[in-house]
């Protein structure tokens, strides 16, 4: 059934005097990978336990397939949760751990442990029902929580963090099985995180959150290509910023005064005229060093830092005092730290925002 799922109307919360939560209304549609992303305090946790009713927000509205939310609690919402610090339950083997919703409901015990490792079947760990918790690698327990989470089959699985407690490379294995398990499963996920990477990969949907409020939702694409605050344009992926002030309106593209010369860019609002203060992003993998092309903005700077990083090279930049970072294929250039290098970078891949507060000020 497709349609809507999760609706926030006006939801705020605040604990005494900290508003965790700020007149947030948004849609996650059914069957959806929905994640909101933002920096550690933003609310993300506050706003998830309000949607499993753990918490009864101080103002708005809860809808979970059409229906209200008020005064429904936890256990009878068809919702499920899996916690930042997640816990099994340590003296259960795994199969008894997923099983656990069934006994409540007065099932055989042969037929909870048949439901339990079809669970565990459709999370990838056939062969561990007998096991004990401890006897499995961090990757393994957060599959566990996750059938144990689906066992009570919930229209809507709610994830907090669930693998902040991984190391890179189980972590990256595990974004691809979360990935299958939602779309094998169905269940639309509400995921919370503070790595862009995780939400940009996963999700279908992002809201980009800071201070109890969403900045931005969209696909993992419009959030990095086209952030629309400079909050979102910093905090998701790397970007160089100038500032300046606006000299001339073209249709879609804008000339800014900056202390290195005039460069132009798109708009990247509506709501920006002659004379404002903006700021101007462009990320490193849109400079180019030394192009033998003419491109409409190039200004000269001195390399003062380079980093291998594998397949490509982080190059630092500084232009009269400003720093700028580029990345390129690694052997497309041989510079060494104190060379001269033109940078330049298309209007067409860089954006120009309304100033506001970036990650770092
Ligand atoms: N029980 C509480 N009592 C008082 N203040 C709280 C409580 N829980 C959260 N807060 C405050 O509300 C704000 C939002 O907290 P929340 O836990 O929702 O953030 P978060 O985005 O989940 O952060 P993190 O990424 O660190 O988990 C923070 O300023 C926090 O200090
Ligand atoms: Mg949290």
């Amino acid at each position: 059934m497709p349609g809507q799922n999760v609706e926030l109307i006006h939801i705020s919360h605040a604990f005494k005097e900290v508003t965790a939560v700020e007149d947030l209304t948004l849609t996650v549609d059914r069957k959806c990978f929905f994640s909101f992303l933002g920096p550690s305090g933003c609310g993300k946790t506050t706003l998830l336990r309000i949607i499993a009713g753990f918490i009864r927000p101080t103002r708005g509205k809860v809808l979970i397939g059409g229906k209200d939310m008020a005064g429904m609690p936890p256990n009878l919402r068809p919702t499920a949760m899996i916690f930042q610090n997640l816990a099994l339950f340590p003296l259960m083997s795994v199969w008894e751990n997923v099983a656990f919703a069934f006994e409540v409901r007065g099932m055989t015990k042969k037929n909870r442990r048949m439901r339990a490792e079809e669970l565990l079947d459709r999370v990838a760990l056939p062969d561990v029902a007998d096991k004990s918790p401890q006897e499995l690698s961090g990757g393994q327990r957060q599959r566990v929580a996750i059938a144990r989470a689906l066992a009570v089959e919930p229209e809507v699985l709610l994830l907090d963090e669930p693998l902040s407690a991984l190391d890179l490379k189980l972590r990256q294995k595990m974004i691809t099985e979360l990935r299958d398990i939602q779309r094998q499963t169905e269940v639309t996920f509400i995921y919370i995180t503070h790595d862009q990477g995780e939400a940009l990969a996963m999700s279908d949907q992002i809201a980009v959150m800071t201070e109890g409020k969403v900045q931005q939702i969209g696909t993992p694409e419009e959030i990095y290509n086209k952030p629309r605050t400079a909050f979102v344009a910093t905090f998701v992926g790397e970007n160089n910023r100038i500032q300046g002030r606006i000299t001339r309106i073209d249709h879609d593209r804008g000339e800014i005064s900056t202390s290195l010369g005039n460069l132009t860019g798109k708009l990247g609002s509506t709501d920006i005229n002659i004379g404002e203060d903006v700021l101007l992003f462009v990320r490193p993998e849109r400079c180019t060093l030394n192009s033998q092309k003419e491109i409409d903005n190039s200004i000269t700077g001195q390399i003062v830092q380079l980093d291998f990083a594998g397949p490509t090279r982080i190059c630092n930049l500084n232009v009269k005092g400003e720093l700028f970072k580029v990345v390129y294929p690694e052997g497309q250039h041989h510079f060494k730290t104190g060379d001269q290098a033109d940078l330049s970078f298309h209007s067409r891949d860089a954006l120009i925002l309304p100033q506001g507060k970036a990650v770092h000020d």
